[in-house]
């Protein structure tokens, strides 16, 4: 058996240990005598596995009481529609800040339910930072502000967190469980699960309570918070296989030294690819260093026509999915949670190697 590095911005890498493990539990979950995917999500197996998912989660990013969890299905793309569905509670307006690709879809989905003010935007710099707090212009009567907390195409991640007189809602897909974060500070926290979590088809909100019960006339049931709480994310058939993993992630996590130790080689991982990039006069990043994610990290060669033979190169080594998102260009290293140190330097190597040969 052979596995690569896989630099894929999501689906993603996934721990060893994680895939490891359900490998051994595929046949026979822990005496059931059954695979997880077999099992009723009625049943106490099942019931248990979610309890427990949840219960980690909870544990790993210290969700206050005062906010539920929901294990979601449609990916953090129906979020998009969800939230203002659930959370304008009649008022018609809602505030985003515009940082990226991702914001962007989310404002224009967020436009077919009401009035949208952009609050802050990077836009005039084509999107390389994350604009101050100073820069923020928040309609006091919004429904809330959105933002999203790392982009996952464009590279640039909100370090802080911004104060808001309204609900604070972060689309966090792309770098949640990668830092400690306070979780108080929001009103809602979505994240689709395929890259920092578990597998496609999984969608984490994290929610306070008080925002809760207000969805839009018409809203279809499996869409209204209040009623998926009430049924612990359960109203109809859950997606139970990648909640099963996301738990097995979880308990990694756990074992790992939880979030603060993740910050810690996420943050090592990450200085020595911006360093690699910048000690080049042949690699490009153009975000602004304070608003460089950690997770994601786009960068160019100096010269485009160099891109074929750069993928080709690194898929020889023994890594792959490095190709920047299309609307970009160039290459793009997603280095998640589950991304090994070792994955990264051989990654720096290579970009050597291949700026010595080329440049
Ligand atoms: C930041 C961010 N938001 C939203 C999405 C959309 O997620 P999904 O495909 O789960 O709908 C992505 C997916 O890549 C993303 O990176």
């Amino acid at each position: 058996m052979s596995r690569i590095f896989n630099f894929s911005a999501g689906p993603a890498v996934l721990p060893e240990e994680v895939l490891t493990r359900a490998g051994d539990e595929m046949l026979d979950w822990r005496g059931a005598g059954m695979c997880v995917m077999e099992m009723s999500h009625r049943g106490k197996e099942f019931i248990a596995i979610a309890a427990e998912a949840e219960q980690d989660l909870r544990e790993l990013l210290a969700v206050p009481k005062s906010h539920k969890l929901l294990f979601l299905q449609g990916g953090a793309t129906l979020q998009f529609a969800q939230i203002p569905m659930n959370l304008l509670a009649g008022r018609g307006r809602a505030d985003y800040v515009a940082t990226g690709e991702w914001s962007k879809k989310a404002i224009k989905e967020a436009q077919a339910y009401c009035d949208v003010h952009v609050a802050a935007s990077s836009e005039d710099q084509a999107f390389t930072y994350f604009p101050s707090q100073e820069a923020f212009q928040i309609r006091s009567d919004a429904a809330y502000l959105h933002y999203c907390s790392n982009e996952t195409i464009g590279g640039v991640e909100a370090h802080w967190i911004p104060e808001s007189p309204v609900p604070l809602v972060a689309d966090a897909s792309s770098h949640i469980l990668s830092r400690p974060l306070d979780v108080s500070k929001f009103g809602l926290i979505y994240a689709g699960a395929q890259k920092n979590i578990g597998p496609a088809g999984l969608t984490i909100v994290i929610v306070r309570d008080d925002l809760i019960g207000k969805a839009a006339e018409g809203t279809p049931s499996v869409m209204d918070y209040r009623q998926q709480a009430a049924a612990d994310s359960m109203l109809n058939t859950p997606a139970t296989y990648s909640i099963y993993i996301a738990g097995l992630v979880f308990k990694w996590l756990k074992a790992q030294g939880g979030l603060a130790e993740m910050e810690k080689r996420n943050a090592a991982k990450a200085k020595l690819l911006y360093e690699t990039i910048d000690a080049s006069g042949f690699y490009r990043n153009p975000v602004r260093p304070q608003d460089r994610s950690r997770m994601n990290v786009p960068f160019t060669l100096r010269d485009a026509a160099l891109d074929g033979a750069f993928l080709k190169g690194a898929e020889q080594a023994g890594m792959v999915q490095l190709k920047g998102h299309r609307s970009v260009g160039g290459m793009r290293a997603s280095i998640y949670n589950a991304m090994p140190i070792e994955g990264v330097r051989r990654l720096a190597a290579y970009m050597k190697e291949f700026e010595a040969k080329h440049g």
